[in-house]
């Protein structure tokens, strides 16, 4: 890989980022129909897609990339469908990719034609290992490359009416010469004539994620210092996860300056995938910043993206996971069981719902109601568990609030239990064990 990073060409900003982290949530885009489509083995036919739409506009996505029109038919047809179709609600706009080829533009136009809104989303690689290799052009070649093909853009733009707006992508900007990123983006925007009332929105895309999430902020925070018509750009953000850091790389580009941020539900994308919005938007509620989409019912959303994706959603996944709010341990179980008395006993204190007090339970980020999640399967019980997990059962299924002693002796019954099966243990059977060893003797 050649470029920044690699030649040491990244310079830091001034990193005041660091002590402003956002306070507010970013303008989001769902590349989910196109990043996230590109990369699935049975890509998404009609239905899947129009599920996967409907359910980015019941969420809250304003901005939503539908596909790659000039890639395929079924991808052209697509786009038509929701353009002759009405399925468009006024407040959203589509947008539609193309790589820089006039033939191309040409295609992607004739998808939208007769779109009361959509973006056209130009997009090419920049960094030297690209030009060099896959396309074998001088920097000053790939420059006249982005200058026809914005040109062309625009004066289709003109001829089709209608309200076209358009994005920018420099494909590999995480590793390109952040000299020539800058000079690429402002020759864009210049030629587009990017202004408040008609922002360009440039998206800067760690195509490969390389380097670590700070390294990223410093190059977003360098285009967001330097760009001429800053005011009338939307700066974007678009991280993939190679390293595993698109999160911390969105949240670190956000208060690096950048506006919005492109990724996917769960993070489907090519190869580890794009930033998981889910995520991210979660990341912000828990801190009491409202991420202005609708995240009430997780399980769900997930439902429909993993029928739409035809891919699981991990066990461990930030917050959408079976597992992510259950304690097996009895460290752990106890814990939760007594921050959760304790929200309890503060509401009935305050004669207020426990929903209304600041969430504050040990090992839990945040509510997991406020997500569609209940606290049924917070506490598991096997092997690590103890007592306080065990009672949390037996109070929360069956409203049985155990002393002290039968705690301990009910623990010892379960213990000997699942030193025999080695099993989980439902809690169905510590309802039953509890009532044969304590009820059921006549
Ligand atoms: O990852 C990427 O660079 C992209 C662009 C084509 C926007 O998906
Ligand atoms: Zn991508």
């Amino acid at each position: 890989y050649g470029g920044a990073g690699a030649r040491g060409l990244v310079e830091p900003g001034t990193r005041a980022w660091l002590d402003r982290p956002p306070g507010r949530a970013p303008l989001w885009s769902s590349v989910d129909l196109r990043d996230g489509n590109q990369a699935l083995a049975n890509p998404m036919d009609l239905r899947r897609k129009r599920e996967m739409f409907d359910l980015l506009v019941r969420l809250g996505f304003k901005d939503i990339e539908v596909g790659y029109p000039s890639a395929s038919e079924a991808e052209f047809a697509f786009v038509r469908h929701l353009v002759t179709g009405g399925h468009i609600p006024d407040d959203v706009t589509i947008t539609v990719f193309t790589s820089a080829r006039q033939e191309l533009i040409d295609r992607t136009f004739e998808a939208v034609r007769g779109a009361d809104r959509a973006m056209v989303h130009l997009c090419h690689a920049t960094a030297c290992l690209w030009r060099e290799v896959v396309f074998r052009m001088t920097p000053s070649e790939v420059m006249a490359l982005a200058r026809q093909s914005a040109q062309h853009m625009v004066r289709l733009a003109d001829r089709a009416g209608g309200d076209i707006r358009f994005e920018y992508s420099p494909e590999t900007f995480n590793v390109t010469e952040p000299e020539f990123a800058l000079e690429i983006a402002n020759t864009v925007a210049e030629i587009v004539e990017a202004s408040p009332e008609r922002p360009l929105t440039l998206n800067l895309p760690s195509t490969v994620e390389m380097h670590a999430p700070h390294v990223f902020a410093d190059q977003v925070e360098r285009m967001h210092r330097n760009l001429e018509r800053r005011d009338g750009i939307i700066l974007s953000v678009h991280p993939h996860n190679d390293r595993g850091t698109a999160v911390a790389a969105a949240e670190y580009a956000l208060a690096a300056g950048a506006d919005r941020v492109e990724g996917t539900l769960f993070g489907n994308g090519e190869r580890t995938g794009n930033v998981c919005l889910v995520t991210l938007a979660l990341n912000l509620l828990s801190r009491g910043i409202d991420p202005q989409l609708d995240l009430s019912d997780i399980p769900a959303i997930r439902r429909t993206v993993e029928e739409c994706n035809e891919m699981p959603v991990p066990d461990r996944h930030p917050y959408a996971g079976d597992l992510v709010f259950t304690a097996f341990s009895g460290t752990h179980q106890d814990a939760i069981a007594k921050g959760l008395r304790h929200l309890e006993d503060r509401a009935a204190a305050a004669g207020v719902p426990a929903a209304q007090l600041p969430w504050d339970v040990p090992y839990l980020p945040i509510d997991p109601r406020d997500i569609g999640r209940s606290y049924e399967a917070i506490i598991r019980v096997n092997s690590q568990s103890g007592k306080g997990g065990i009672a949390h059962v037996l109070r929360s299924r069956w409203g049985l609030d155990l002393p002290q002693e039968l705690r301990v002796e009910l623990a010892g019954v379960i213990q000997r239990l699942t030193d025999v099966t080695a099993a989980e243990v439902e809690p169905g059977l510590i309802w039953d064990t509890f009532r044969a060893e304590y009820c059921d003797m006549g």
